[in-house]
């Protein structure tokens, strides 16, 4: 069970409002599915215990009707497991349920308008959905209190993914990034960035602390500078913009100043948008290993904007790549055919819902590490030549065949080529996986695309043979 609470519906509960044929139910079972909680459908329930909702509305009364659904919503919302809660269109009426909502729930209003939510509603059963002039009606006055009682506000089920851990992807996101951070914050930003033709998006003259570009930027002599150069109180936020790395050690500081500050994150590489920004890692490297030091630091806010990608250079996108393959090959959809803005807001949704099952990778985040185990043995064996995209294509390939699962996607959207490192260095490494037990690998493999499943230890040799396909002569 999750145990620490929020950002967002970390360790909460996960609630659905909305009028009529917002998609409650759909949107809440997909939720459910991939954030793996239990989902409670109100009025599917109340309908399982006291029959079909039209013939209450009919024989008992709305009042009545009002008062079973109010104590279903107090029972769902009293269990300590986080669920996802779906709510019936009116549940917002009571104030019980909207006072108990604010304590026990994240909530957000999935928004629909008022046509397509008839459009929806007229073919259904809905005792509320009969006349039009008085559904309309309805839809006017009940908005208010939708807002009143959400968080947040969303479309579909990715949107709702992202919002439960406050990620928010959208096209000009960046100019409001420092806005939602309060005054007084400190930006902490890749050296690189101020400059590039976005910046100015940021507002004039942001003063910068400024992090050395790339793997650099994870050392603890730059985060020992920022501890001491951070001008941020208890209150305080920390703005981290940048790539993974940047993110990686401005989220470590923020972590670890004044035993924890707030921070927001704003990715600016693809594997930034897509994985390095989500889900609270932070840390820094050692000289015998990549992030052996860190903390799980979840950002407050995390805001991704896909026009920043417009500046990143081809080889680092191709780096982004790689990871979205992998979000694909997880998911059992091909989220690398979707236009930019899609993509990156489908993988970060994933994300979001493997996160939200798993913040402290006890259990199901492990699956993100797909091909990471061939991956971080390649670039440890090349002395960090190697950029970890490219590793990644390639521990792709060793998993998918380990899986015996087809490889052309992976051939066909990365073109991963054999890398030239010491056969031997790539096995040793691989058995110091920080994964592993007992010098034994566990592997992420696919049953089937969408099909993931993790700890799966393999006979050594199967392994090894694996590992030397990846491996130039
Ligand atoms: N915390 C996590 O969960 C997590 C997940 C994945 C990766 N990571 C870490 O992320 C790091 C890799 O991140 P990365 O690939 O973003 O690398 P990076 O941060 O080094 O950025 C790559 C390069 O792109 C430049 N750049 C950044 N944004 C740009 C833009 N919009 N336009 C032009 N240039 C831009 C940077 O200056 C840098 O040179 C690794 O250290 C990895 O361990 C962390």
């Amino acid at each position: 069970m999750v145990t620490a609470v929020g950002p967002g519906a970390l360790g909460r509960h996960l609630a659905l409002v909305g009028f009529m044929g917002a998609g409650k139910s759909t949107v809440g079972a997909r939720v459910a599915r991939l954030a793996e909680r239990p989902f409670v459908d109100t009025d599917a329930e109340i309908e399982r215990r006291h029959g079909p909702i039209p013939a209450l509305f009919e024989e008992r009364g709305e009042p009545e009707f009002r008062r079973l659904e109010e104590a279903l919503v107090t029972e769902a919302l009293a269990r300590d497991e986080p669920a996802v809660v779906a709510l019936g269109g009116g549940a917002i009426l009571s104030e019980t349920t909207r006072a108990l909502l604010r304590r026990r729930a994240f909530v957000v209003r999935l928004a629909v308008d008022v046509d397509t939510a008839w459009a929806r509603a007229r073919r259904s059963d809905r005792p509320l959905a009969r006349d039009e002039a008085s559904f309309r009606g309805l839809f006017g006055e009940r908005a208010a209190l939708y807002a009143d009682v959400a968080e947040a506000e969303a479309a579909d089920a990715d949107g709702v993914l992202t919002a439960a851990l406050a990620v928010r992807v959208a096209r000009g996101s960046l100019a409001g990034a420092l806005a939602a951070a309060a005054p007084g914050a400190t930006v902490v930003a890749d050296e690189r960035l101020p400059g590039l033709a976005w910046w100015d998006d940021l507002g004039p003259d942001v003063p910068v602390l400024a992090l050395p570009s790339g793997e650099p930027a994870k050392t603890l002599d730059v985060v020992r500078r920022l501890w001491e150069e951070l001008g941020v109180g208890r209150d305080g936020t920390v703005v981290a913009i940048g790539g993974g790395t940047t993110l990686d050690a401005a989220g470590f500081a923020a972590a670890t100043y004044l035993r924890g500050v707030d921070w927001i994150a704003v990715p600016t590489t693809l594997v930034g948008q897509v994985d390095a920004a989500i889900g609270g890692k932070t840390g820094i490297d050692l000289a015998k290993g990549k992030n052996l030091v860190g903390g799980f630091h979840l950002p407050r806010a995390v805001v991704v904007d896909p026009d920043v990608l417009a500046t990143l250079p081809g080889a680092e996108r191709r780096q982004g790549m790689a990871e979205v393959v992998k979000t694909g090959l997880l998911t059992g959809r091909a989220l690398w055919e979707l236009p930019e803005e899609e993509m990156v807001r489908a993988c970060a949704a994933f994300k979001c819902g493997v996160v939200l099952s798993d913040p402290y990778e006890r259990g199901r985040r492990a699956i993100l590490n797909l091909g990471h185990t061939f991956a971080h043995a390649l670039e440890a064996a090349s002395g960090y030549g190697l950029a970890h995209g490219d590793a990644v294509a390639l521990g792709l390939l060793a998993a998918l065949r380990l899986s015996g699962q087809p490889t052309d996607v992976v051939e066909d959207v990365l073109r991963p080529q054999p890398v030239r490192v010491d056969r031997e260095t790539a096995w040793a490494a691989l058995g110091r996986d920080k994964k592993g037990r007992a010098g034994r690998p566990r592997l992420v493999l696919l049953r089937a695309p969408g099909e993931p499943e993790w700890g799966v230890e393999l006979p050594e040799q199967e392994v090894r043979a694996a590992l030397d396909a990846l491996i130039a002569d």
